[in-house]
């Protein structure tokens, strides 16, 4: 057998498969690999039809199609297959080999992978690919991280099929494919994109169910809305999908949107995001109210029974409709801002605190274009971090602060509006709030610090004293004179 592979794909799902045949297109020569092998038969009879795609009917055979170092991409579900085909191919691979997995992993388990390939003397990569079928197939977002050593011999295939894009800075042509960093960063980037699509995506539909319920709009009318919108500022990927499905019409001419069941689902992504924050102590509060609104609207015999008891009133904004769709994008595009600050910040955080060197202005060109978040406006955020890579938050930067500062009026009035009229806002809501409590150099947690020292002894600093220094108080006067640790988790 004739070792003329250039990379092994295991997993024959769409993504699978896709990536395959993106490949091929561009010169690679595939091995490709499928734990029910009927499947491998069936791609190369259809699919891979006419292809350079050679197929193995087992893991023993699929390296043996390998030129050396072999590499070998798993592209399986996150969770116990992956550590299934690593144990197996550790059985089979030989030292220098490199395991690659390309699905959506919990960044941590890609930590403990990675030194355990790394203990056995082969390589890993854990990459997060972004775009869903068509950006696999086409040229997706990748974002790979692990043993560095792998990276080199990964590195010509990765960035030929990712997708490219025009560096805002220099006009060179840029693959949106680079090396993130070291055991689990492409895949930390990969779940905070992850987060930042579940917080754009519930603005856009916060945004529709204003237009819906406040304005009265049909979907055809908002149909038009975003196809402007997506001329503007806020061009990007979720907008024109937003636009296209408007306009669908289900079999009896009537709007595909109105038929469907408002029950979101959730893969976990965007709760791992959330769970990190947590961890890290980021307030990454649209990201999180996102992820609540999918539960929220999970609750569906809940709220329709909830929806009697408490009737909504007239939702109705009163005024011209022209000028409250201007004001709804521009409280849409500075809640934008706010969620990716908050994500950049938690990249920030989880940087120092797993020893990752990432490089933000890299990972804003990486998802400018092929994953489901690219934007127009990513190259600017491409921009903010070119001018300064050291900028601590997105919002300081002098082309996000101008954009906050032209949007705040809209977004407040946006924001009031729809809670007098009972239209559900969570994410245009804490991201006003956020930006409001950002901006207070003097925030009530003061007063938090006294309740916490009145009933625990948990001390507090002063203002007039050196930060570090902690003082009790005997609130009550029979309190004792022992005061707890002054820890922060
Ligand atoms: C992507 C998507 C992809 C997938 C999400 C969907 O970048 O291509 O994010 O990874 O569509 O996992 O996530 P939910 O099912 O949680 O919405």
């Amino acid at each position: 057998m004739e070792a003329v592979g250039d990379i092994a794909v295991i997993g024959l799902a769409v993504m699978g498969q896709n990536l395959i045949l993106n490949m091929n297109d561009h010169g690679f020569t595939v091995v490709a690999y499928n734990r029910t092998v009927s499947k491998v038969d069936d791609f190369l009879a259809n699919e891979a039809k006419g292809t350079r795609v050679i197929g193995a009917h087992s893991l023993q055979e699929m390296a043996a199609l390998l030129k050396k170092p072999r590499r070998v991409m798993l592209m399986v579900k996150a969770g116990k297959p992956v550590d299934e085909f690593i144990e197996q191919l550790l059985g089979i691979l030989e030292p220098g080999d490199i395991i690659i997995d390309g699905g959506n992993s919990l960044f941590e388990d890609t930590i403990r992978r990675t030194k355990y390939v790394e203990s056995k003397g082969l390589l890993y990569i854990g990459t997060g690919v972004s775009g869903g079928e068509e950006g696999a197939r086409r040229g997706p977002s990748i974002m790979p991280g692990g043993s560095p050593a792998a990276w080199p011999h990964v590195k010509p295939i990765f960035q030929a099929i990712a997708a490219k894009v025009t560096d805002p800075q220099t006009g060179a042509e840029e693959p949106c494919c680079d090396w993130v960093g070291e055991g689990g960063a492409g895949h930390y980037v990969k779940m905070t994109h992850n987060g930042i699509e579940y917080g754009d995506m519930q603005l856009i539909c916060e945004a529709y169910h204003i237009m819906k319920d406040g304005l009265g709009m049909t979907p055809d009318e908002m149909h038009e809305v975003f196809k402007e919108w997506n001329e503007g500022e806020l061009k990007s990927y979720l907008i024109e999908i937003t636009r296209d499905i408007l306009a669908k019409k289900d079999d009896d001419g009537q709007p595909l949107v109105d038929k469907i069941l408002d029950t979101a689902g959730q893969k976990g992504t965007g709760k791992w995001t959330v769970i990190s924050s947590q961890e890290l102590g980021i307030p990454i509060t649209l990201i999180a109210e996102a992820v609540y609104s999918r539960c929220v609207s999970a609750m569906k015999d809940q709220r329709v029974e909830a929806s009697k008891v408490f009737p909504p009133s007239n939702s109705r904004f009163a005024g011209d409709r022209k000028r409250w769709i201007d004001d709804i994008r521009k409280a849409l595009y500075a809640s934008k801002i706010i969620s990716y600050a908050q994500g950049y910040m938690l990249m920030r955080a989880a940087a120092e605190h797993y020893g990752w060197n990432l490089n933000y202005g890299g990972i804003a060109l990486m998802w400018r274009g092929g994953c489901i978040i690219r934007s127009v406006f990513l190259g600017e955020i491409k921009k903010a971090f070119d001018k300064n890579p050291n900028l601590t938050n997105l919002l300081l930067d002098p082309f996000f602060k101008k954009a906050i500062k032209s949007c705040t009026r809209s977004w407040r009035k946006v924001v009031s509006m729809a809670v007098r009229k009972g239209i559900p806002v969570p994410a245009l809501s804490t991201a006003l709030a956020f930006f409001d409590g950002f901006r207070s150099a003097r925030l009530p947690a003061n007063l938090l610090q006294a309740q916490r020292d009145y009933f625990g002894a948990h001390t507090y600093e002063r203002v007039d004293a050196p930060r570090g220094q902690f003082f009790h108080t005997n609130w009550t006067g029979h309190g004792g004179r022992v005061a707890s640790g002054t820890y922060t988790v």
